[in-house]
This record gives structure tokens, C-alpha cells and sequence, in this order.
């Protein structure tokens, strides 16, 4: 099966009819319809599929209990809305590559379907890498609750006792290359079709809770109102002039009204925020600034998530430049498990496929055919050089 078959027939799957976006979440019954997707395309090519302790998917060619295998793959799930290529692209990717191949090698290939690696329904992003190296704990994970009140661990399909750091796994793993349409324009700046990366920026989410006070819209004074909204307009202008202030990016792009009514003032508003930057300090100014303006209003931030800066593997990169050739090699403000695998010391590397209008996390996330078949064929280059 080409690569464009297989692009249609995940087409439809997770795609709101209404806005066009993709609204994949982990272990929803469209992420099931996903995973079937994936272990129909593993067992088609001969591979076997197997469950870590984090939920995500493995699919092997040959034994990586003898020798650790080179391995391909990204995620599955989208944001809220979001577009066709941020992380399917990777995955289907790394099945025509594989297929690329002149012949299969004594060396083990695996490809991954990380799960969760958006965080839209458990709110942390790259849950599925973080709880496989490590970096989240079993407790902390098991007990995250989506929207609906639902906790992670009732969902998760492995049994509470077995969620976590997943020693077996990570020793198959010789190298991971996740390959990922561009979520920014260097690409198209540079004229090339395919990128290698080099670092992710610190990034973080923080959650902000503004208290108020419910009363009816109708005949309460505006002066005798506690209206919860006012700090969240402040809030968001506040965001915007930290992030300028410190050269950084910062993003309050998810609010929560309660109760969430036209005709009340609300009692409460939480909102989250998103901010990444070139370097720590930076992140740490604008985050310091907003803490501060939160307080004085009456509210306070708390820390969902924190990743520091993250190079890729040097010395991994270094090994795909030497087999790509001259590309530009990018920095990324967008967070990966490629990233976190590679804070645990397992040997990570990225390639990006240039994306016309740079626009991601949006229904318009688009890459040309003939670019994502370049990127396959330096997948497939790789793949084969590193076995
Ligand atoms: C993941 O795509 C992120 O950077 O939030
Ligand atoms: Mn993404
Ligand atoms: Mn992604």
C-alpha cells in the first residue's frame, strides 16, 4: 500500500465535518478506530504490535530483545481541531519507508504510535513518552482527569499495577527518528523540502484560576460585582505584552467560564497558558510577570507541565546530516516525544517536512504531496543507513 493510500484512509477518521479539523483524542473510541488503523498496517507487513506500559503502540520487525532496534513512528492524536499532518505524517511515514526498503534487514525495526502526545483530553502533553521514560509518574498520570470528570487510568488499557517507566521498551530502542510536517516556515525561507532538528524550546503550561462571584446580570450594580472576567481580559492582554516584552511566545488559548451563563456574572474563570521561548530565563520573566499580575487580581497560576530546552541527539543528528547531506537544521518551539525520549538518553533525532503556510494546530496544517514524498525518501535513507 503507497503512502497516499495509506493518507486516505486515515483521512476521514477523527474529522469534524463542521470546521474540517481532526479531533483525535487519546483513548476515545476515534483514537480505537486509529490504533486499528495502525496494527491492521503492522500486521499487514508481517510486524508485531505490542502494548508498553504507557499506552503506546510498538510495532516490530524481528527481535529487539536481541538487538535494539532502529525506530520510526510519531502520534496519532490531534489537538482540539487540529490538522491532518501533526504526527500522522510520521506514522505513515515510517510504514512507506519501511516498505522502501530493498529488503528487510537482520537488524530490528520498530515503528511507535505514542499516545496522548498532544495532551487534549488529559491536559499534559507527550504523556505517552513521559510516562514510558519516566518523567510522569504512575501516580500523578493515573490520576489526571479529562473534562468529563473521567480519570486517565480508567481508560488507559493497561492495568494500574503495570502503568510506567517501561525498562523492556526503552532497551529495544537503538535510535528514534520521528519524522514531522514543519510547524513553521524556515522550510519554505530555505527552499528545501525536508529539515533535520536540532533543539526544542523550553516550554510550559500553566493553569490560572480567577475567582469571582455569581450574580445576576440584570440587577446587580456594576459596582458591587466580583466579575471574574475582568481579570481574564487583563490576563490576556497581559500575556501578550510579557511575551513581547522578554522576545518569547506566550498564549492564553483555553478558558473555562463557570457556570457559563449570557445572563450571570460568573462565579469563577480558569484559563491556561502556554509559553515557550529561546531560553529558560526568558520563559521564567514572562511567566514571573504574569504570576504577579494574577495575584494582585485576587487569583493564582499553578504549573501544569515544564519541559527545559532539548536537543536533539547530537551525535544521531550528526549521523542523518551525514546521510541527507547539506539541510538547514532547525530549532522548534513545538514540543515532541522525540524530545523526551531524548532527555531520558535514548538516541533521538527529527526531520521536518516543509509546510507552505507554516500554519499548525489548525485545519489548514498542510504539506505538499511531493514534500511529504521527500520526506519519505529521506526517511527511507536514513532508515536504511542506520541499520
Ligand atoms: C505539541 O504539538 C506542542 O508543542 O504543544
Ligand atoms: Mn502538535
Ligand atoms: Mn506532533
Amino acid at each position: 500500500m503507497t503512502f497516499s493510500q495509506m493518507w486516505d484512509e486515515l483521512q476521514p477518521i477523527g474529522r469534524d465535518p463542521g470546521t474540517g479539523g481532526y479531533r483525535r483524542y487519546a483513548w476515545t473510541p476515534v483514537d480505537a478506530t486509529l490504533r486499528e488503523w495502525f496494527t491492521g498496517a503492522a500486521e499487514a507487513r508481517g510486524l508485531e504490535v505490542v502494548l508498553d506500559r504507557a499506552g503506546n503502540q510498538w510495532a516490530w520487525w524481528g527481535n529487539p530483545d536481541e538487538t535494539p532496534g532502529v525506530v520510526l513512528g510519531s502520534h496519532l492524536d490531534s489537538v482540539p481541531d487540529g490538522g491532518a499532518f501533526d504526527g500522522p505524517l510520521g506514522v505513515v511515514s515510517a510504514f512507506a519507508a519501511l516498505d522502501g526498503l530493498p529488503a528487510r534487514p537482520s537488524t530490528p525495526i520498530g515503528i511507535v504510535n505514542f499516545a496522548d502526545e498532544e495532551g487534549a483530553r488529559f491536559g499534559v502533553a507527550c504523556t505517552g513518552s513521559r510516562l514510558l521514560t519516566g518523567a510522569l509518574r504512575p501516580e500523578a498520570a493515573l490520576a489526571l482527569r479529562d473534562g468529563d470528570g473521567t480519570a486517565l487510568g480508567e481508560v488507559i488499557g493497561v492495568g494500574p499495577e503495570h502503568v510506567g517507566r517501561d525498562e523492556q521498551t526503552l532497551r529495544r530502542i537503538g535510535a528514534f527518528v520521528e519524522l514531522h510536517v514543519e510547524q513553521g516556515r524556515a522550510l519554505v525561507d530555505t527552499g528545501d523540502a525536508v529539515g533535520i532538528g536540532a533543539s526544542i524550546w523550553p516550554h510550559g503550561r500553566w493553569r490560572v484560576e480567577l475567582p469571582g462571584e455569581a450574580n445576576h446580570a440584570g440587577t446587580t450594580a456594576l459596582a458591587d460585582r466580583r466579575d471574574p472576567m475582568l481579570a481574564l481580559a487583563a490576563l490576556v492582554q497581559q500575556v501578550r505584552a510579557s511575551a513581547q516584552r522578554h522576545d518569547a511566545l506566550a498564549t492564553c488559548g483555553k478558558v473555562a467560564v463557570s457556570p457559563n451563563a449570557v445572563n450571570a456574572v460568573p462565579s469563577s474563570v480558569t484559563a491556561w497558558v502556554d509559553a515557550r521561548g529561546a531560553d529558560e530565563a526568558r520563559v521564567r520573566a514572562v511567566l514571573a510577570e504574569i504570576e504577579a499580575a494574577v495575584v494582585a487580581a485576587g487569583g493564582r497560576l499553578v504549573e501544569e507541565s515544564w519541559t527545559g530546552s532539548t536537543p536533539f541527539t547530537p551525535s544521531l543528528s550528526r549521523e542523518l546530516q551525514a546521510i541527507l547531506g547539506p539541510v538547514p537544521v532547525l530549532p522548534t518551539g513545538a514540543g515532541h516525544d522525540a524530545g523526551v525520549l531524548a532527555t531520558a538518553g535514548v538516541p533521538s533525532a527529527m526531520l521536518f517536512v516543509r509546510n507552505p503556510t507554516g500554519v499548525s494546530h489548525s485545519p489548514a496544517e498542510h504539506a505538499e504531496e511531493s514534500d511529504c514524498l521527500a520526506g519519505v525518501a529521506a526517511l527511507t535513507a536514513v532508515l536504511a543507513g542506520l541499520l
